[in-house]
This record gives C-alpha cells, structure tokens and sequence, in this order.
C-alpha cells in the first residue's frame, strides 16, 4: 500500500490538484470534505453530526473522521494506492493515520504541501463554483465554465459552497493555523514533506506534484 497526502489551507487547490494526479497515476482520491458532504446531502447520522461543524467552518471531531476513514480503508486491497486531500488535519489524525498504516505494513510516503498566498487563496474560496450533478469545481474567473453557472461536464447548474461565505472563509484559515498547520512541522521532522507552489496555473501546480512523486 502506498499513501500520499495533500496538505494546504482551505483553497490551495487540494481537490484541483487531486483531479490531475489521480488522471495521471493510479491513485485512489480520498477527499473527507467530499465524504461528509454527501453524508449531508443523504442525511446520514455522520451527515447530521457534521452538517454544524462544517458550516461554521470549524473541524468535525476527531472520531467522526477517523470512524469514516477507516470504514474506507477497511473497503481497499493491499496494493492499494491513497491520495489523502484534506485529512489528516489535526495531530491526533495524522497519528492515528500512522498507526493504521504500520499494521497494514505500509508508512505515509510523502506529504505535498501546497504553498498559495493568502490573498490569492481568499480570492479562489470566494470564486470556486461547482456543479450540482457531478461535483466538478469551477472558478469564476481562473477556472470559469463555457456557458456561466452550467457544468461543461454533465450540463448541471452550479452552486457555491455554504462554506465559502467571507466569514466562514475566514474562519476556516484561522482553524488551519489553529490546529492543521503544525502537522508541516511534524511531517517534516520525518523527512516526507515536498512543497509545491500551487499558486501558479492547476496545469503547472499538477506538473510539479508530478514530478516530484516518487
Ligand atoms: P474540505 O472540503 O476538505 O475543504 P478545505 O480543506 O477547506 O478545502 P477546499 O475544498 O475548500 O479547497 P481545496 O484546497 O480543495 O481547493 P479547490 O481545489 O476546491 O473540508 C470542508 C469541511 O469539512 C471542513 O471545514 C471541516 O468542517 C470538514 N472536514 C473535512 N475534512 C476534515 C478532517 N480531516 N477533520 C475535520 N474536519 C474535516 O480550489 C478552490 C478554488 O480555486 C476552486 O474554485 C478552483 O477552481 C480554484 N483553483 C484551484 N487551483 C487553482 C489554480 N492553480 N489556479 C487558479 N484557480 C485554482
């Protein structure tokens, strides 16, 4: 089993990313923010113990994600091969991840910490659309659809994200200083984080992740 996993503030552009890698290797993309917003939208008990959290942009406890990535892994083969987006966001994660990792005989393999300035972040959040039938993300601006508010993918309209208002946005980047940031430290300390500057294009963020994958 190998895992990777990307690491950055809200909007650095983990799910874009993860788009053009999992394209381009045989990575299994393993996103906790998608998980739990379909628990939501279905109603399920984890949808409806998380649906607050995430709203005021605050972390879903500990227990909740851990519960939902392991019943996750527990689904995989051996020779699987995870692109983590957005978890593990707090110690208490990144450790269990460890733990559930050496008794599957395997180690987190590299970590990409995604480097975007704050401005441009902001921007991204505030811009980001995306499309009600198959979730592919848009921007406004940098990213925009052929015709305004429809998907080119599946032709379904898009909506913004209840978590990209101004102040929940601000919010979420206090809470990833607060309690996400020092896992670059820790990871660090072990020898497995790679920048990449992803304030550039998706295509030249995708390339550099590319190249720099072991
Ligand atoms: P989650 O869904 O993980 O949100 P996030 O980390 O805040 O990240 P985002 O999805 O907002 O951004 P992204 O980095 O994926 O950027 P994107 O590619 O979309 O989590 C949501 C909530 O769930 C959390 O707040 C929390 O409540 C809960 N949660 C999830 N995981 C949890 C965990 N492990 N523990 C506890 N709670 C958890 O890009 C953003 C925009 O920029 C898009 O419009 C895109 O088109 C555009 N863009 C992207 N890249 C580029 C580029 N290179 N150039 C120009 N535009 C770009």
């Amino acid at each position: 089993m190998k895992a990777i996993i990307l690491l950055g503030a809200p909007g650095a552009g983990k799910g874009t990313l993860a788009e053009g890698v999992r394209t381009a290797t045989e990575y299994i993309h393993i996103s906790t923010g998608d998980m739990l917003r379909t628990a939501v939208k279905a109603g399920t008990p984890t949808g409806l113990e998380a649906k607050s959290y995430m709203e005021a942009g605050e972390l879903v406890p500990d227990e909740v994600i851990l519960r939902i990535v392991g019943e996750r892994l527990a689904q995989g083969n051996p020779d699987d091969k995870y692109m983590f987006d957005g978890f593990p966001r707090t110690l208490e994660q990144a450790r269990a991840l460890d733990a559930t990792l050496e008794k599957l005989s395997a180690a987190v393999n590299q970590v990409f910490l995604l480097e975007v300035p704050t401005p441009v972040i902001v921007s991204r959040l505030s811009g980001r659309r995306i499309c009600k039938g198959c979730g592919a993300v848009y921007h406004v601006t940098n990213i925009p659809p052929k015709v305004a508010d429809v998907c080119d993918q599946c032709g379904g309209a898009l909506y913004q994200r209840p978590d990209d208002s101004e102040e929940t946005v601000l919010n979420r980047l206090e809470v990833y200083e607060r309690q996400t940031a020092s896992l670059i430290d820790f990871y660090d300390r072990k020898g497995v984080l790679v920048r990449v500057n992803a304030g550039t294009t998706p295509q030249e963020a995708t390339a550099e992740m590319l190249s720099k994958l072991a």
